[in-house]
């Protein structure tokens, strides 16, 4: 990631707050996004296992985490990220233990230390070649513990490029008597070449007037079959694969052997 990369992120807060600023404790703990890893969490049998979220974005999964009684630390690269972060526990009642660092420095900071690392929401993307996500993600297998889980979750960057959208418009969602309709504009110039996504964020207040932000992000959309093979070419025994053709998501599990 690059410095105007890690400069948007930290330009973003409108966007976090506009998502998930009005979400309740009780929604959090039953969060769709930790309800799906049900079963590698129960796997541990309890919940004195440590976990990472990687790219803690404004910490709504790694506060769902801890508000069902895990474990959690989280990092970002994104200074502002983590603020909000650290806002968004202390909101829900919850402790995170948060810090800010890009993924290649978490290895000299916590060596073989978790049993779960999270790399959720679409982050892996932001590493611009196909050499620096290979680098990235052998930091995240680095503080895995032995027997631990890497959990990627990213778009299926292949169907994206094949609709060849140019624009999606997500549902309207209201925060604090203002309602938001996030846009995203989509430059993409095929798998493994740098692609851009404007994010315009409309602001709609009571009397209608309206308040546009926008942000730029830098990413390298990149197939299936080459996040596999890089996980598996790191020596990660692959016992989840969610990816269908069909489907705008998917997630990957890769266990530390
Ligand atoms: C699409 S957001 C996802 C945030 C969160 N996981 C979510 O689902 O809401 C991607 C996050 O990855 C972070 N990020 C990007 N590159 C990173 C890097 N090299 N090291 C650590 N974090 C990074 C960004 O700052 C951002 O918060």
């Amino acid at each position: 990631m690059e410095n105007s990369d890690i400069q948007d992120y930290d330009k973003m807060n409108w966007l976090y707050n506009a998502l998930y600023g009005d979400i309740s404790t009780e929604q959090l703990q039953h969060l769709d996004r930790i309800e799906m890893h049900k079963e590698l969490l129960q796997s541990f049998g309890n919940k004195e296992i440590s976990i990472l979220d990687s790219a803690c974005g404004n910490g709504v999964q790694a506060t769902a985490l801890a508000l069902n009684g895990y474990h959690v630390t989280a990092t970002d690269i994104s200074g502002e990220m983590i603020k909000l972060a650290r806002e968004f526990s202390e909101k829900h009642n919850v402790e995170l233990k948060t810090s800010v660092n890009s993924w290649l420095e978490l290895p000299d900071l916590f060596q073989s230390q978790f049993d779960i690392v999270f790399n959720i929401g679409n982050s892996i993307v932001h590493s611009l070649h196909s050499t620096t996500r290979e680098c990235d993600i052998s930091a995240l297998i680095q503080v895995l513990k032995k027997e631990g889980t890497l959990v990627i979750e990213t778009r299926n960057w292949e169907k994206v490029i094949a609709e060849n959208k140019k624009f999606t418009v997500y549902d309207k969602v209201s925060y604090l008597n203002k309602s938001y309709i996030p846009m995203y504009h989509w430059i993409l110039n095929g798998l493994e070449n740098e692609a851009k996504v404007e994010i315009l964020l409309q602001e709609i207040w009571e009397n209608n007037h309206v308040e546009l932000y926008e942000s730029t992000l830098n990413f390298t959309p990149f197939s299936h079959k080459m996040l596999l093979d890089t996980m598996k070419k790191l020596g990660l025994t692959i016992t989840k694969d969610t990816h269908d053709k069909g489907c705008d998501w998917y997630m990957i599990y890769g266990k530390k052997i």
